[in-house]
């Protein structure tokens, strides 16, 4: 069950060990003075200059020369927020007082998590949300002296906002002065914007930039995002607060549940070929679906995609809230406001492709499997089930899996 796959997406980046690095030097220079510091790390450094290089490039990358956010002296932007975004992600040795304090973010121990984003951390909105012909754009700025522990933070990120048709909206963050990484997947065009939504976007610049979608008929927020925005060139994050824990999807995962658990349980996106084992549940999986269906409290539902290719991971709050995390591309999510869960999951697959007509033979007896490394191995099978009478219309030995495969 990757719920309790806290280890998450360090299995697939050594960020987090590279970090845990950074952070231990971090935490070396708060304790004793520069001069000891450099001393012991010069010593560690009997390597080459190529090697001293290198490890300036990567200490800068994490951001050990600039200043790092300081919720400290500031009570107000630590009262516990009603959202807790988990500000060690990473948990295990790094889950700290000291590495906290040292990421600008707020500790209490008691809580879970134990050390979350202080009020207000993320971007800024600058200047005023402009309407364009198919909805609204605005700008934001990193804000000074909020640095996130990741390195190669995006200054400048623009937010555009596309009311596509009454019950698709778009909201894509991504980088102005640079181009990054975005799925080629042809997704629907509109020309200009719905008339009559059913739902209504706000944009706050109250602490920092947040963003709130509601379903207007209920003036319910659906999806209204909180503190701890980060876009960097290797991490990006946003946390939406949800109108109920009824959230099913996110596969492919093997937590043994449609509905999913929000117990800061963390479902981790990165496919591999390789089926689900119950002993080894954290394991990543065949398929990515970074779409969930929520149902709110009257039965109306609504789904939101993250169209987003890169590993992620999806961690699920109690309040309830969800927080996603990848290490790629941009944040361009889709909601679609239903109302009904047919509805919802017609209006997710009018973006990503409806599922193909399989054709009629193919719904007969199939035996499929790795192994068949000869033709005559296969044809072997094919007069063994011949001989016992079991039908079949298929026997395909998988492509590229010949062998041990
Ligand atoms: C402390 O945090 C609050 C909430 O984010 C903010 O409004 C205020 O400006 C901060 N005060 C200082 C001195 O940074
Ligand atoms: C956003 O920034 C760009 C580039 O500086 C500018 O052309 C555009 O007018 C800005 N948009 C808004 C809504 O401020
Ligand atoms: C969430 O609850 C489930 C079932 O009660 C439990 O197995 C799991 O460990 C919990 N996960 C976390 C992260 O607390
Ligand atoms: C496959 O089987 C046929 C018929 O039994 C035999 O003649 C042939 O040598 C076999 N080929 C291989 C590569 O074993």
């Amino acid at each position: 069950m990757s719920q309790t796959g806290k280890k998450g997406l360090a299995q697939y980046r050594s960020i987090n060990e590279d970090d845990e690095e950074t952070l231990a030097l971090r935490g070396r220079r708060q304790r004793r003075s520069p001069v000891c510091i450099w001393g012991s790390f010069f010593a560690l450094m009997t390597g080459t200059l190529v090697f001293i290089g290198a490890t300036f490039a990567l200490l800068a990358g994490f951001g050990f020369f600039s200043a790092p956010g300081d919720a400290r002296g500031n009570e107000t932007a630590c009262e516990l927020p009603n959202v807790r975004v988990n500000c060690i992600p990473e948990g295990g040795r790094s889950e700290t007082e000291d590495v906290c304090l040292e990421r600008g973010c707020c500790w209490a121990k008691e809580e879970t998590p134990s050390c979350f984003y202080p009020k207000g951390f993320g971007y800024a909105v600058d200047g005023q949300p402009a309407d364009t012909s198919t909805g609204k754009t605005v700008n934001l700025t990193r804000k000074t002296g909020q640095p996130s522990q990741y390195g190669g933070d995006i200054k400048t990120v623009r937010v555009d906002i596309f009311y596509e048709t009454s019950y698709r909206l778009r909201v894509k963050l991504w980088d102005p002065r640079k181009k990054r990484y975005e799925v080629p997947l042809p997704t629907p065009e509109p020309q200009g914007q719905a008339s009559n939504p059913l739902y209504k976007v706000s944009i706050s610049r109250e602490d920092s930039f947040s963003f709130t979608v509601q379903r207007t008929s209920a003036s319910r927020d659906i999806f209204s995002t909180a503190t701890g925005l980060i876009l960097s060139s290797q991490y990006l994050q946003l946390t939406g607060i949800l109108p109920s824990d009824n959230i099913y999807g996110l596969g492919e995962h093997a937590m043994d549940r449609f509905k999913l658990l929000t117990n800061n349980s963390v479902l981790t996106l990165f496919s591999r070929d390789q089926p689900p084992n119950p002993d080894k549940p954290g394991q990543n999986l065949y398929g990515v679906h970074p779409f969930y269906l929520c149902m709110e409290q009257d039965g109306s539902s609504h789904g939101v995609f993250l169209l987003n290719s890169n590993a992620m991971e999806i961690e699920l709050g109690p309040l309830p809230s969800v927080t996603y995390r990848t290490i790629g591309g941009i944040l361009d999510f889709y909601f679609f406001l239903g109302p009904s869960p047919e509805a919802v999951v017609q209006q997710y697959t009018e973006v990503i492709g409806r599922p193909f007509m399989p054709p009629y033979w193919s719904l007969g007896f199939h035996l499929c499997r790795w192994g068949y490394d000869t033709a005559n191995n296969t044809l072997k099978v094919v007069e063994r089930m011949r001989d016992s009478g079991i039908p079949q219309i298929m026997c395909p030995p998988q492509q590229g899996r010949t062998g041990s495969g």
